[in-house]
């Protein structure tokens, strides 16, 4: 079945549609998910889509540029060092979401290759779980490589793999 990515903004209705497909495959809390998907949605290049499917928002995939100063950055440049060949000019894929009843049908490697065309950076950077090892399997099957194999952002919470792709623009 067809489908269909659109763009979302700060204040586009798509924004909540996109918190309440976040919301369903973390099991998050649905006032602090809006807050986190409007205080990214206000940080420079963001890109955010989701996946339409049947007139149904099945997918979301955001993320905004990776800079000194930012929490996630600096958390990964105090592991990997600040002059890190991937952290310069770079982007991070802060999510990447596909309800589970529509997986499998390429919805996730679609919203994927679509963010990851419209960011302009060269260096696209991520973290997911070291547990989550179907989705390390998903981004090593589109080119991503791990930089680093794990460490807690947050002291007692548990650790996350980070992963780099390198990301040519046609002019
Ligand atoms: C990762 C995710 C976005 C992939 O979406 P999708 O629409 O199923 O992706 P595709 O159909 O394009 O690709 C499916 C591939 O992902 C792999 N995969 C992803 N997550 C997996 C999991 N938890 N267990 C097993 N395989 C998984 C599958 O093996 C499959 O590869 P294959 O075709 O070689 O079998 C989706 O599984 C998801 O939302 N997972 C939960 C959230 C998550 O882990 N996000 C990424 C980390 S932040």
């Amino acid at each position: 079945m067809a489908v269909k990515i659109i763009p979302y903004h700060y204040r586009s209705p798509l924004l909540q549609e996109a918190v309440r497909v976040y919301i369903d495959v973390w099991q998050r809390n649905k006032e602090e998910s809006l807050v986190f998907f409007r205080n990214y949605a206000q940080l420079p290049y963001f890109y955010g889509f989701v996946a339409q499917q049947n007139k149904k928002i099945v997918g979301t995939a955001f993320g905004v540029q990776s800079k000194t100063g930012q929490w996630w950055h600096d958390k990964v440049a105090a592991q990997v060092g600040a002059n890190h060949p991937t952290l310069q000019e770079s982007w991070v894929l802060t999510e990447l979401a596909v309800l589970d009843a529509y997986r499998n049908q390429q919805i996730g490697a679609l919203l994927h290759d679509h963010v990851l065309n419209v960011q302009p950076f060269p260096n696209v950077l991520l973290s997911t779980q070291v547990s989550n090892i179907g989705a390390q399997r998903f981004y090593q099957q589109h080119g991503w490589q791990i930089i680093h194999a794990g460490f807690a952002f947050t002291r007692g919470h548990e650790p996350y793999v980070i992963m780099h792709k390198s990301v040519t623009h046609s002019c």
